[in-house]
């Protein structure tokens, strides 16, 4: 079914809520472009630069990005958006993490004619279940699939779907991610609060079953 407008979803959470698992999920049933913000930044790194160099040592800290080089990134892959022909819309992981970039946001989505704002999930777990997710979690280098620490993947040598090796992300560490939880609090509670108050947010549990947390949000965004 061809939608009038393009479907824009912003997915936001504590660091190992399951953004970017929902927002994969989100991505593939509606056939959206997927953005990730943390996936973008980490390939910018690569590019060894200084901003590259500068990156991986901010972001291993577990600080954020600065808005500037996250906003020329993201809005380029916007423009890019705008030639195509068949574009049903987007989902963002992670992205706006601060009140600041909440407001960009809505003003690209506007820009570009895509409506008058974005449908924004709330994926909530506590500060304890962060940490116990993350520090356990694990990476495929290949394909970056996430291995979570759950029954039968516990056991996993090697990625499932590549055979790929499974590593640790860099940001996976206590320190690191005591520092994510920080900037969480002092900087996405705000843009959070921003949607709130103009009644956009769906606030979903996440700690319940991936399929249980992806049933709510449909049930929450029909
Ligand atoms: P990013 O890569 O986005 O990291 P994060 O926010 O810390 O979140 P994670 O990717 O760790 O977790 P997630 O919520 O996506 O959960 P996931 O699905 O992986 O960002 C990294 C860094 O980039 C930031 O620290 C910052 O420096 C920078 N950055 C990014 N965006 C920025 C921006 N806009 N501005 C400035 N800086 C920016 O799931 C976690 C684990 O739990 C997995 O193992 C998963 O399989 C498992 N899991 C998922 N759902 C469930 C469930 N329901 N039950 C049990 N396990 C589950």
């Amino acid at each position: 079914m061809k939608r009038s407008k393009p479907l824009v979803i912003i997915v936001l959470g504590p660091p190992g809520s399951g953004k970017g698992t929902q927002a994969k999920l989100l991505s593939k049933k509606f056939g959206l472009k997927y953005i990730g913000s943390g996936d973008i930044l980490r390939a910018r790194q690569k590019l060894n630069d200084f901003t590259g160099k500068k990156l991986t040592e901010v972001m291993n800290r577990g600080e954020l990005a600065p808005s500037f080089v996250v906003v020329k990134i993201l809005g380029d892959k916007l423009e890019k958006f705008k030639k195509q022909t068949k574009f049903d819309g987007f989902v963002l992981d992670g992205w706006t993490r601060i009140i600041f970039e909440a407001i960009l946001a809505d003003e690209a989505i506007n820009w570009y004619k895509w409506g008058k704002g974005s449908k924004v999930i709330l994926i909530k777990i506590s500060r304890r279940e962060s940490l116990d997710r993350l520090t356990k979690r694990r990476q495929c280098k290949k394909c970056g699939r996430l291995i979570p620490w759950l029954g039968e993947f516990k056991k996993l040598k090697k990625c499932d779907k590549c055979g790929g090796r499974l590593i640790i992300r860099r940001d996976d560490n206590v320190q690191s991610i005591k520092k994510r939880l920080e900037e969480y609090k002092k900087e996405t509670i705000p843009a959070i609060n921003y949607y709130k108050k103009q009644k956009r947010l769906i606030e979903i549990n996440g700690e319940q079953g991936i399929k249980n947390v992806f049933k709510d949000i449909l049930k929450a965004i029909k």
